[in-house]
């Protein structure tokens, strides 16, 4: 089943102990239940490896629920960055708000949904009983990163297209960073050039301070273990 494929993949994204996993809509494609069962095993395999988590997600409430803190990304550009607390109870920027407006309503289906939700917060405050150290070591530090496609127009011509333009963040050890946007706002990409699976374009990416996007071969793949990724399929 998809559920236990994704697991088998986070499984062997964890065999080598990495300190970063980078997961991209690691449960949009499962069931409810499903998806939470994968929402809990990466918390659990988070906290016993000391690892830090990225997860890229669409959808703000799977984001709301692993997150310490979150980037609301559009059209490639960083909207906002903060703490999941704040970005639920006091988004500042319009488009945030924009995005928390527009999530289903829980009057549509009360019961079932109610039911659900009691869940995620019970499980949220379990979670964020254990504090986290606000001074805990920056692990990855993306600075103006930028990434653009060369996109061909007419017979010869090409045309840049700036999918992540100048995005910049911080995740911190044992912490998650959630990334949240609408499709097409630059998520994978940005994800794939943090990994150098895209060349960037610009920018640097700081991995235990130092630059993953100039490092030289031998370096890059000792470090590049360090890093793993689980993507939807
Ligand atoms: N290889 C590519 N060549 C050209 N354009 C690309 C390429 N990959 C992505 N893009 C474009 O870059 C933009 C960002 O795409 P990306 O896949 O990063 O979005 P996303 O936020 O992950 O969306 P989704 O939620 O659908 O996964 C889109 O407009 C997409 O069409
Ligand atoms: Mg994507």
């Amino acid at each position: 089943s998809g559920g236990q494929q994704q697991r088998v993949m986070i499984a062997v994204a964890l065999a080598c102990s990495p300190k970063l996993l980078i997961a991209d809509e690691p449960t949009t494609a499962l069931d409810v239940t499903i998806q939470r069962q994968v929402m809990e095993l990466l918390a659990r395999l988070k906290q016993s490896h000391q690892m830090s988590l990225l997860f890229i997600s669409h959808d703000l409430g799977v984001v709301g629920e692993i997150s310490d803190h979150v980037v609301v990304m559009r059209h490639g550009q960083v909207r906002e960055v903060a703490p999941v607390a704040q970005i639920f109870s006091a988004p500042q920027d319009a488009y945030t708000q924009a995005l928390l407006a527009c999530r289903p309503s829980l009057a549509e289906n009360p019961a079932r949904l109610m039911v659900i939700d009691d869940h995620i917060a019970g499980r949220a405050a379990a979670a964020s009983a254990v504090a986290k150290d606000p001074n805990a070591p920056v692990v990855l530090e993306a600075r103006g990163l930028r990434k653009s496609f060369w996109l061909k127009q007419g017979l010869f011509g090409k045309r840049e297209f700036q999918a992540v333009k100048g995005v910049s963040f911080r995740l911190r050890k044992g912490h998650t960073l959630g990334v949240v946007g609408e499709s097409g706002s630059g998520k994978t990409t940005m994800g794939l050039t943090l990994l150098r699976l895209h060349e960037p374009t610009g920018g640097e990416v700081l991995f235990d301070g130092r630059d993953l996007l100039r490092m030289g071969g031998a370096d890059w793949q000792q470090m590049r273990r360090r890093i793993q990724v689980v993507f939807q399929n």
